[in-house]
């Protein structure tokens, strides 16, 4: 049976150009390794691999004409765009004609089912049409924003945050959701730092895993599970200088063991399908990059899903300048990218290559197959229309569901005391009045974040409903100033992201002298200020959002010195999800919170926090840094041959401090490093201890996912209230063939301490923790001392170390 269809196959290949032979002989021998109905010996996804499914996927493959192949790898958005140059075709049309496989944007059951009936009644073969959606951190119930997520070390709280998208967003028709965002991202000039897991591939692969699991649930076809589309591959987040949709240049070691490492955990958890970038990668843009799309994810990784480009992304790649229209959509379509998003190009010119020879069919055959697989495996053959539901609420059970998730995400930076009241936080009674002062204060939209694309601001209780819920009339109120100053102002008051500004509209241009003024008055007739500070979400965060400055915009960061230099005791409340620089705050605040964006409890979760209902738990998973200059910045560093050690706040006075890698008007580390945050208690680490302190190289290289060590510390809460610690697991691998990172997370806890209380927290390590990529690029561990810290961030000092001995 197999034999007989490569024969098939390798006699359609003959008929095509003889230079080209060689390729597709080679890609057949690459099919040829492979069961028929499985990419490779060990398919990712058990639901998509399975015989009963690729039968009927066989079947229908049969009796499908090139046209009706060539709809199923198309998709456009009907609904409100979310990219630049939509199209407004005949959708009906189409739909009815079987030349739309998927839309985007269409949601509802209403408008799901409107063209579901055009797909599945009037077409010759009744392929159900996939509706696929942004549903980035919640859906109608907006949750904190992925960096937020990731801020909670909590792999169930992002469970929770999918699970609450994939119930709504199937019951509004919608079966495939774009997410989840798993771009390491070490530079928050990049805009989309909002979506992504921040930093570091060890939490970025624990995250990814955990959206993957609460998205699909192990099960394609329950009624509450959506497939994902892990996106955005690959390597997106690297753009360079930070600059959306830039290209990406990087070695092959660094794409791999950082990179490439969250999609390869995603694609580990089953996910059904991916999303290309739109970045080139070393030159090769990532839509149209076989050993990225094909080599990696498919022949490595054994991906038996579909890749779907980004938006408009196969056509841009003309821009790229590696083709005409024709030309970059066999790239694309060759290198695996199975379906086109809001794109014209395999539409309309790939048909005519098949029909030329120029494009073997089979390589049509299957992106499709790999289509209707997850078609089939969503159940939409059998259970293609929706409910009707009832109209959306923001119920006291997604509310509650919100707020846990925000309690976690909230970082505490700073808290130190102030002469005469001790620490600000929390907040006790020595606080009679309290002045509540910014533009984040009382502004539901922001409080939503980037990409809440079906969330509603109504549904937002802001800081300001929420402090007043506990201070009535003791809380005073002033905005303070706008997210941007003059004209800029209004601009984002007028715009959202899909209804432009009515051309008329006119809005006197603020003053902000006077506003800011009110808010010192706030200020000065209070005990305490509570200055809410941030950037627009809408608008400066999420996509084609970079900025090359990190401070607060506007006038805000003139507000927060006006205030300050009232004397008034001042708590900072950071509200935006990207690492701000908060030099000037650090050195004059005696207490920092970062709250991010954190969805429709916003108000609720921070007060949580400040009032101390909930000890603050949240670490950072990216570097605040102390200057953009340092960007990209991130703790995992390589080694240099000249580490500069000492005080690198002043100037070097002698070539022995200048001839160092560093600053000449700034120091190397973070502001705020990957893995701080603190706690209204303190924790207290134990040395650490390994179970032994030599391991055989042959042991560890044979381990695969064991264990063959355990390395841990006792963690005490030596304060006087209960908190939940984060504890984590760094190493260093101290003579390698390739040099390795100062410093690597290889394993977290979340762990809850009552006052006085020890545990002892073990972690595993085996290959698996301890393996890099070698000069082959390959995966190997060597004969080596790995250094070991256990502690409460990225700057734990508590050591020990581990040797691998031949
Ligand atoms: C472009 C964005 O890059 C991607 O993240 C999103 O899923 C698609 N547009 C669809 O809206």
């Amino acid at each position: 049976m197999l034999s007989r269809f490569i024969m098939t196959e390798v006699m359609k290949t003959c008929s095509i150009r003889p230079d080209r032979l060689l390729l597709h002989l080679l890609l057949m021998a690459s099919f040829a390794a492979l069961p028929t109905n499985a990419q490779t010996a060990h398919p990712s996804n058990a639901q998509l691999a399975s015989a009963e499914l690729n039968l009927r996927v066989e079947a229908l493959l049969k009796q499908m004409t090139l046209d009706e192949k060539i709809g199923q790898l198309t998709q456009f958005s009907a609904g409100y765009a979310t990219g630049p140059g939509a199209s407004n075709l005949k959708w009906d049309e189409l739909a009815a004609k079987g030349q739309i496989g998927s839309f985007l944007n269409v949601v509802g059951a209403d408008a799901t089912n409107h063209y579901q009936h055009l797909a599945v009644e009037k077409t010759r073969l009744h392929i159900p049409i996939l509706f696929g959606q942004d549903v980035i951190h919640g859906h109608r119930t907006t949750f904190p924003v992925p960096l937020a997520v990731a801020a909670s070390w909590d792999p169930a709280a992002a469970e929770i945050v999918a699970h609450y998208g994939a119930m709504e967003v199937r019951a509004d028709g919608v079966p495939w959701v774009f997410s989840p965002m798993v771009d390491i991202a070490r530079d928050p000039r990049w805009g989309r730092i909002v979506e992504s897991s921040g930093e570091d591939p060890y939490l970025g692969s624990v995250m990814a895993r955990a959206w993957v699991k609460g998205y699909q649930q192990n099960d394609l076809s329950l009624p509450d599970s959506v497939a994902v589309s892990v996106k955005h591959f690959a390597a997106y987040g690297a753009a360079i200088a930070g600059r959306d949709y830039n290209a990406v240049d990087m070695g092959e070691i660094t794409l791999r063991q950082v990179y490439l490492e969250p999609y390869r955990a995603a694609v580990e958890a089953g996910a059904a399908t991916m999303m290309s970038s739109f970045n080139s990668i070393n030159g090769i843009p990532a839509t149209a990059n076989p050993f990225i799309q094909t080599q990696v994810l498919r022949k490595e990784w054994g991906f038996n899903g579909f890749v779907v480009s980004d938006w408009g992304a196969v056509r841009e790649l003309i821009n790229h300048s590696i083709g005409d229209g024709p030309t970059v959509a066999r790239k694309a379509l060759e290198a695996g990218v199975d379906m086109d998003m809001e794109g014209d190009l395999y539409s309309t010119v790939i048909a005519a290559q098949v029909r030329s020879g120029r494009i073997p069919e089979s390589v049509v055959d299957e992106a499709v197959r790999r289509i209707l697989r997850v078609k089939f495996a969503l159940g939409l053959f059998d259970h293609p229309y929706t409910a009707a539901s009832a109209p959306y609420e923001a119920t006291p059970e997604r509310r509650a569901a919100t707020r846990k998730v925000a309690d976690e995400t909230m970082v505490l930076l700073k808290n130190d005391p102030v002469e005469g009241l001790g620490k600000l936080l929390p907040l006790t009674t020595h606080a009679e009045k309290v002045a509540l002062i910014g533009p984040m204060a009382d502004n539901q939209r922001e409080m939503l974040g980037a990409w809440a694309v079906n969330g509603n601001p109504k549904n937002v209780i802001t800081l300001r409903t929420a402090l007043a819920e506990r201070l009535g009339d003791r809380l005073l109120y002033a905005g303070g100033c706008d997210l941007l100053t003059g004209e800029d102002a209004n601009v984002l008051k007028r715009v959202n992201f899909n209804s432009p500004p009515a051309a008329d509209e006119h809005l006197p241009v603020p003053d902000d002298a006077k506003t800011i003024a009110e808010g010192v008055e706030a200020a000065k007739m209070a005990d305490i200020a509570i200055l809410a500070l941030g950037e627009s979400t809408n608008w400066m965060e999420g996509e084609a959002s970079s900025r090359t400055t990190l401070g607060f915009t506007g006038a805000q960061e003139q507000l927060l010195e006006a205030v300050v230099a009232t004397g008034k005791p001042v708590i900072l409340v950071v509200l935006a999800a990207r690492p701000l620089e908060l030099k000037w705050a650090a050195g004059h605040v005696p207490a920092i919170l970062e709250g991010w964006s954190p969805g429709i409890e916003a108000g609720h979760a921070v007060a949580d926090v400040l009032f101390g209902d909930v000890n603050p738990s949240g670490k950072l998973p990216a570097s605040f840094p102390r200057a953009v200059g340092q960007e990209p910045l991130y703790y995992a560093q390589l080694p240099t041959g000249r580490p500069a050690h000492g005080d690198l706040s002043r100037l070097p006075r002698f070539a022995d401090e200048k001839f160092m890698s560093r600053y000449m008007d700034e120091e190397n580390s973070a502001l705020y490093p990957f893995g701080w945050g603190l706690s209204y208690t303190q924790f207290s680490y134990s040395q650490p201890t390994v179970s032994r302190a030599e391991v055989p190289l042959s042991e560890v290289l044979a381990s695969g996912h064991r264990a063959v060590v355990t390395a841990g510390a006792d963690v005490t809460n030596s304060g006087s209230v209960a908190g939940t610690e984060v504890v984590q697991l760094y190493i260093r691998n101290t003579a390698a063939t390739v040099e390795q990172p100062v410093r690597e997370l290889k394993g977290f806890r979340r762990v809850m301490l009552a006052p006085g209380e020890t545990k002892h927290i073990d972690f595993q390590l085996g290959f698996d923790e301890l393996n890099f990529y070698n000069a082959e690029i390959k995966r190997t561990v060597e004969p080596t001392t790995y250094n070991i810290w256990v502690g409460g961030s990225s700057l734990a000092t508590a050591e020990t170390s581990l040797k691998v001995v031949e």
